[in-house]
């Protein structure tokens, strides 16, 4: 059967014109800066080491390069915990150096995102210094949620929220004669104040940050934390769980990625994003945001990117499906469903900075689950079967249409380190929850570049703020740059075929029933992912493009083994 003879029913999402705007189907890399690449030879990647190492992103074949945050900080959440928006941290290096960054990047043909944190500053912010320093009810502490205690002398919290990190949402301050105080809400660390979004100061500073940015000629933001900025009206008990990395078990199997609770998701953010986007809108070159709200179902989270708010949204529910053929299924389709309802763009990721990577995630014995973190005496993944399946899914997604995102390291196929020893740890998820959560720092591992160099060539000299695998040396760009069957070749291949096919701006089609088998057309291509355990087979004849593993059966008649995706040319 023809592609074009297939029957409408099938037909999940139709092309658009490729010279449409980039971040509709760009594949953007996601640039974690303390853990890239080091110039200055302390061990913590910095902003002149992206620099000196973004031809390594031309030559992969990316569109994009989102870079986590680099601003002056304190460092307690990884400089999610901002106390200068304007200004580079000196670990990071100076402005000029992002201004070099960006101007390379430009030059190199790669469009550049910066990191926004909106829902919170570092505690040691100026506007947080004041309002500490303010009495209570003064304006200086109407720009974040501090609320006097409950009890009789206010010293229980104002309401029971917890904490992402662990333990409560809620610290007490003590006055300046040493009393104990009013209390101040933070979602995240203790350093990580929430700000009050209904104070216009804060909307009116938060334009200008942006304006900041935009004029030194950033393509655009990643929005940290996008559905958390406003909080329902007097901030009442809620005695659901927050978290960011477990799913919830609601039987919503499509995404399983949600936060819920009167701190999530409430309406009043979205006039936060209409006011962005016309700010954006004034600049030349398509500047766009990125969502970060961890929002289910898949619809709601669809209301970030109506047409006049932002441009894109992170899929987790991509993510948190894992490797289940009939969940990535489900999740696809109602991707597409959800955002072709508002005329955006899907978007795909696999792995980020506050997950464990998927190579070791899929390497579980239940490759759906999303453990915060890996450590000693925890089940350690398999890791060949995790990068056979991280492969298998890596050529999945970049199979799909839309925009997807990877995460620095993937493209080598990097697992995390299972086996970091708990007093390395920094992750304030790690003490805050007293060690039940590993935390984040195991996918947070300086990058391997050369397989014979001291610190894998992250640094000249040697030194890494987090010690890598030994197995990381013979996954080090190095030794994978021009090895055939290679992770990072695999990556260059399909990011190469994804441009010269168009299957970001592409249409999906699906071919098959099978619940264990993704095959559907994009354009030209078809793509078969084997989620299931028996081969399967291809027509006689297929033109195999590409393939995440070796492939079983004959030339003539190859068959697709168990975790394993293939590209192939539609046959006419
Ligand atoms: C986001 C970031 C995460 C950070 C948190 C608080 O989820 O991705 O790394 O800890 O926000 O800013």
């Amino acid at each position: 059967m023809t592609i074009d003879a297939l029957p409408d029913a099938a037909l999940v999402h139709r092309a658009e014109d490729p010279a449409g705007p980039w971040w509709r189907h760009a594949v953007i890399y996601q640039v974690y800066p303390r853990s890239f690449a080091d110039a200055s030879g302390d061990g913590v990647g910095d902003l002149p080491g992206v620099t000196a190492r973004l031809d390594h992103l031309a030559e992969l074949g990316v569109d994009a390069v989102w870079l986590s945050p680099f601003y002056r900080s304190p460092q307690a959440d990884a400089g999610y915990d901002v106390a200068d928006y304007r200004e580079v941290d000196p670990l990071f290096g100076t402005l000029a150096d992002a201004d070099a960054l960006i101007a390379r990047a430009h030059e190199l043909g790669l469009r550049v995102v910066v990191d926004l944190v909106p829902n919170h500053t570092s505690d040691e912010h100026v506007w947080f210094q004041a309002a500490l320093a303010a009495a209570p009810g003064s304006p200086e502490r109407d720009r974040y949620v501090f609320r006097d205690g409950r009890g009789e002398h206010g010293e229980l919290p104002p309401n029971n929220w917890g904490s992402i990190f662990g333990g409560p949402a809620w610290t007490r301050t003590t006055d300046p004669d040493g009393t104990p105080g009013q209390w101040y809400l933070h979602l995240f660390d203790s350093k990580q104040p929430d700000l009050n979004w209904e104070n216009p100061e804060v909307r009116a500073e938060f334009e200008q940050i942006l304006r900041f940015w935009l004029d030194r000629g950033v393509d655009g933001f990643r929005v940290d934390v996008a559905h958390g900025m406003v909080k329902q009206a007097g901030l009442p008990d809620w005695d659901g769980h927050v978290t960011m990395i477990e799913g919830t078990d609601d039987a919503d199997a499509v995404s399983g990625s949600g936060n819920h609770g009167p701190m999530f998701d409430q309406d009043g953010v979205h006039e936060i994003y209409r006011a962005w986007r016309t700010v954006l809108d004034e600049y030349d070159g398509d500047r766009a945001m990125v969502a970060e709200a961890w929002v289910e179902p898949l619809s709601r989270l669809a209301r970030y990117v109506r047409p006049d708010e932002m441009h894109q949204a992170f899929n987790f529910a991509f993510l948190a499906a894992g490797w289940d053929g009939p969940a990535l299924r489900r999740v696809v389709e109602a991707s597409f469903v959800a955002n072709d309802a508002v005329g955006a763009p899907t978007t795909w990721v696999l792995s980020n900075h506050d997950t464990v990577r998927h190579a070791s995630r899929m390497g579980l014995s239940d490759p759906t689950h999303r453990p915060n973190g890996i450590g000693q005496g925890d089940e350690q993944p398999d890791a060949e079967l995790g990068l056979r399946r991280a492969r298998a899914a890596s050529l999945l997604m970049l199979g799909l249409p839309g925009s997807a995102y990877v995460y620095q390291g993937e493209e080598l196929g990097l697992p995390d380190h299972t086996a970091l020893e708990d007093h390395l740890r920094q992750d304030p998820a790690f003490f805050r929850t007293g060690g039940v959560e590993r935390g984040r720092d195991g996918c947070r591992v300086p990058l391997p570049w050369e397989g014979d160099a001291p610190g894998l060539g992250f640094s000249p000299t040697g030194a890494t703020w987090l010690p890598q695998p030994a197995e990381w040396a013979e996954l080090a760009a190095d030794r994978q740059r021009g090895q055939a069957g290679s992770t990072y070749e695999m990556y260059r291949a399909a990011l190469a075929l994804r441009r010269s096919e168009q299957l970001g701006a592409g249409d999906l089609r699906w071919l098959d029933e099978d619940p264990h088998v993704l095959r559907f057309a994009n354009r030209d291509v078809v793509v078969v992912a084997n989620l299931g355990e028996d081969e399967v087979a291809l027509p006689e004849g297929t033109e195999v493009l590409l393939a995440s593993g070796p492939l079983g059966g004959t030339a003539q008649a190859p068959t697709v083994p168990a975790a394993t995706t293939v590209w192939t040319r539609a046959q006419a």
